[in-house]
């Protein structure tokens, strides 16, 4: 096995559970009958504005009564201290990583807390509510702006860095998600055909489970502590 310079973490909804934030797929599944691929497309969104609008400006408020957990922060911590390579790949929309400190991190599904204008394509942060339809700072068209969210059958963001990311990993890492959304699901082939090992980290083994070198089973809050602690401290 090769000395562990460069790392690269994917993220999924299982790290911001315990702070109260609902996974996709779970039986307490964020869509309440609604299946997640029917709500979250384009298509949607041009067929029922309201109700897509509605939905994530409710995420978005959300966010306002979640705090990082302790996964969350040992991930900062990681990022902090590691003197190698590091980079943090959620799926998530939610700011709980940055709001922990984290840093080298990227969103590839897009973020809760910007808004993406139709018009102009310009991305901006964005704090309150899409509902009524406010104007892009841009380009002044009023009504343009979506929630910043990689729909289903969108392309998500920063493929090229994240690819490249893979490539020189020495050790890729999954926390909690369910392996059933690509492209990220298939980042752990990526990263293992590039020589890197590979660790999966999740309450449940994941659809790519046997992709993995090795999977610790159980809540993010203990499992990433203790793995961040196991590479900090020896
Ligand atoms: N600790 C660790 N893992 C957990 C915890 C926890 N406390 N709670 C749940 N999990 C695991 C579940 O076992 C499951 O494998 O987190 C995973 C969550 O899976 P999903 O709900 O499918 O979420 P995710 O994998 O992030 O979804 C991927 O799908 O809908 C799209 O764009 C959306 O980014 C999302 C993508």
């Amino acid at each position: 096995m090769r000395d562990i310079s460069n790392i690269v973490i994917l993220t999924g909804a299982g790290v911001s559970a315990e702070s109260g934030l609902a996974t996709f797929r779970g039986p307490d599944g964020l869509w309440e009958g609604h299946r997640v691929e029917d709500i979250c497309t384009p298509q949607a969104l041009a067929r029922d504005p309201v109700l897509v609008q509605t939905f994530y400006d409710a995420r978005r408020a959300a966010l306002a009564t979640v705090e990082p957990n302790a996964a969350h922060r040992a991930l900062a911590r990681l990022d902090a201290e590691w003197t190698g390579d590091l980079l943090i790949v959620t799926q998530n929309v939610d700011d709980l990583h940055e709001r922990a400190g984290a840093v080298r991190m990227l969103h590839m599904h897009g973020e809760l807390k910007s808004a993406l204008c139709r018009r102009c394509g310009g991305r901006a942060p964005w704090a309150t509510d899409l509902i009524d339809g406010p104007a892009c700072g841009a380009c002044g068209q009023a009504g343009g702006l979506r929630p910043d969210i990689v729909f289903f059958g969108e392309m998500p963001y920063q493929m090229e860095r994240i690819e490249a990311a893979l490539e020189d990993a020495d050790l890729f890492v999954s926390i909690g998600t369910s392996g059933a959304v690509y492209p990220a699901a298939g980042f752990v082939q990526t990263a293992r055909h590039y020589g890197a090992q590979t660790l999966e980290l999740n309450l449940d083994p994941s659809a790519g489970s046997h992709f993995f070198h090795e999977t610790r089973i159980g809540p993010a809050s203990q499992l990433v502590v203790e793995w961040v602690d196991e590479l900090l401290d020896g």
